[in-house]
């Protein structure tokens, strides 16, 4: 095996098929336009796609062995054309470019034939792939053609780039033209351009982790809650480009940091619920992830409370129920509980969409093993008043984008003007 590509390569490449049409030479102008463009290219040549540029033309200009052989050969002396691990080349593409694509080309990648090096590393991408075919006018024409392409053109993340109507190199006119390496170019950027994201430049408020609620100045109630869901759905958040502000009481685990993350800790559920309430307005969402204890203590001893043979009675009052408080002052945002439970999670969700004037409840069973709480896994339902869904187990960094796609597609809800609660702001 020659040269085995990486997948964490630092500077994943285009893989650029060239199979056997006689617009082959226009492939060596399309990799100068990918180079400038600021792209690493490497050359897989189908064994037409060879008989019209040599593999030597494409390592000149790609500095790197042009691709050949899905099979290494032992009798094989040819310094610029060679064989690869085809799995770990298409894993490590960021695009699978065809140009030009064959008739040939066409209908095996249709059918999901792999018999030489392309085809298969087709098979074996997750990569984006456009084909920019080019054939004669009949050819192109052909019922075989029209179906193959119009099977291709329904697969996701695959784009054609139609050939152009002209004088063709056969001497015929019509459509069947490569387009010009500009345009396949072009549509290539925009195959590499991520999807535009719902959150891009909203504001979400995130809170996270326990709280913590003095009983004298060395003890205090709070939970096993880690945090991790919440600083999951923080750096979740930031990566689809919001604004976030996290609201996080004291926890061991790391919270993220992105610029696009301020950070806010807080200590008790006071702290935690009147930070929420003044930043509330100026947001468009409210993820509220924090296990936010229920009561304190209502008087905190002032000195360290001393052993004694006696009872110790002690008088706990409610917190502040922040879910019910930001959902009493919603306006135009979309807001999100969690509800903990110890059994199905599923009623007591849906009782507090509805109590709350929460847009979506995400309900987990704290009590199942290796899930929920201070676990690096979770597994939850998501409760909203249209829907009921189920996430099965899953890392909480996968369940936080699942989320939020779950939140990007609630309906908004109508703007209303705010009503006063029971906190300043
Ligand atoms: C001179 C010449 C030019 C050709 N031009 C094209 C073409 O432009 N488009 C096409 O689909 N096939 C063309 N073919 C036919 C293909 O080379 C043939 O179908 C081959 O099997 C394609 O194999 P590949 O797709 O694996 O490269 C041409 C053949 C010859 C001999």
């Amino acid at each position: 095996m020659a040269d085995a590509a990486s997948p964490s390569d630092r500077n994943p490449p285009i893989l650029l098929g060239v199979t056997g049409g006689v617009a082959a030479y226009k492939a060596c102008e399309l990799v100068r336009q990918l180079q400038q463009r600021g792209h690493r290219v490497r050359v897989i040549l189908t064994r037409g796609g060879a008989r019209f540029v040599s593999p030597l033309t494409f390592a000149a200009l790609t500095g790197e062995p042009a691709l050949t052989r899905l099979f290494a050969s032992a009798q094989s002396g040819e310094a610029f054309a060679s064989s690869i691990d085809h799995i770990a080349l298409a894993q490590s593409a960021k695009a699978l470019v065809v140009a030009p694509a064959t008739a040939h080309c066409l209908a095996k990648l249709a059918h999901g034939l792999a018999d030489d090096l392309l085809s298969t590393v087709y098979l074996a991408t997750s990569a984006p792939v456009i084909l920019a075919p080019s054939m004669n006018v009949n050819m192109w024409r052909h019922p075989a053609t029209q179906a193959n392409l119009q099977a291709l053109a329904r697969r996701p993340g695959l784009a054609i780039v139609a050939p152009e109507a002209g004088y063709l190199a056969c001497g015929m006119v019509g459509e069947g033209r490569l387009a010009e390496p500009a345009e396949i170019a072009a549509a290539i950027e925009t195959a590499l351009r991520p999807p535009a994201s719902a959150w891009a430049g909203r504001t979400i408020l995130i809170t996270a982790g326990p709280t913590r609620e003095p009983l004298d100045p060395v003890r205090y109630f709070s939970n096993r809650s880690s945090g991790r869901m919440g600083f999951a759905l923080a750096r979740a958040a930031a990566q689809q480009g919001a604004r976030v502000q996290l609201i996080f009481g004291p926890t061991t685990a790391e919270p993220p940091a992105d610029p696009a993350i301020e950070l806010v800790p807080v200590t008790t559920a006071e702290e935690m619920a009147a930070q929420a309430v003044a930043r509330f307005a100026a947001c468009d969402a409210a993820i509220l992830a924090a296990a936010v204890a229920d009561y304190r203590p209502a008087q905190p001893a002032t000195g360290k409370i001393k052993k004694s043979s006696q009872p110790l009675h002690l008088e706990l009052l409610p917190t502040t129920d922040i879910l019910a408080e930001l959902g009493r002052r919603k306006t135009h945002q979309l807001l999100v509980g969690f509800a903990a439970e110890t059994g199905n999670p599923r009623a007591a969700a849906r009782a507090k969409l509805a109590a709350k004037n929460a847009d979506l409840i995400v309900g987990n069973d704290v009590a199942q093993p290796g899930v929920g709480f201070d676990s690096a896994d979770n597994a939850v339902v998501l409760v909203s008043a249209a829907d009921e869904t189920a996430l099965p187990r899953a890392s909480k960094d996968h369940i936080a984008g699942q989320i939020l796609a779950a939140i990007a597609a609630l309906p908004r809800p109508v703007p209303v003007p705010a009503k006063s609660g029971g906190l300043r702001a």
